[in-house]
């Protein structure tokens, strides 16, 4: 195994959900990041999981601070795009540490304070921009699929690729 547990950053629940299916198929215990305590030691070689919160993946640079992050995972709503994952290795400057992005999913009932308001003002700007449009692109029609509707994307499958790398 290329590392020795997962920490990851949840607020609604997705990311936690993907790093407790990963758990239950390496045998690699989970913490959120905030309850880790003296369960790890610091420089512990970690994979670690976040959601991605307006192209940053959030705990990450926390993360990096406490451990040595062998992979990172960031989970949002969006499909998987070569792009995304290209985007954090740029904001991140990262050169050697695999990246992986997973599907998560979105669900409004559960977001409170600062982040539902601007998601919900996010879903007033694309249905405005939207109706103006005839045609919509598949991401635009998933995006307001998503804000109005909330929908779940994990699946165990998804996490193929992230336990080809670990093992
Ligand atoms: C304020 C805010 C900003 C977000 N920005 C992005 C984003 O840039 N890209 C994306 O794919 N998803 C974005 N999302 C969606 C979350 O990343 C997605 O719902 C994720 O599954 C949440 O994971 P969690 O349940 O572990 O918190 C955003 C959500 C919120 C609340």
């Amino acid at each position: 195994m290329k590392a020795e547990a997962i920490v990851y950053e949840s607020n609604t629940g997705f990311t936690k959900k993907y790093a407790e299916l990963l758990s239950q198929t390496t045998g690699l215990a989970a913490y959120a990041r905030s309850e880790v305590g003296t369960q790890l030691k610091k420089g512990a070689e970690v994979i670690f999981m976040g959601w991605l919160m307006a192209g940053g993946v959030k705990g990450y640079k926390q993360a990096l601070r406490k451990y040595h992050v062998k992979a990172l995972a960031a989970v949002g709503m969006g499909s998987p795009t070569d792009k995304v994952v290209s985007d954090i290795v740029k904001k991140y400057s990262i050169s050697q540490t695999p990246v992986f992005y997973l599907q998560g999913g979105f669900d409004i009932n559960k977001l409170h304070g600062l982040y539902r308001f601007m998601m919900l003002n996010m879903a007033k700007m694309m249905d405005n921009t939207a109706k103006k449009k005839e045609t919509k692109t598949d991401e635009e029609l998933l995006m307001l699929d998503l804000i109005k509707n909330s929908r779940d994307f994990v699946s165990a499958d998804k996490l193929e690729p992230i336990i080809t790398w670990l093992r």
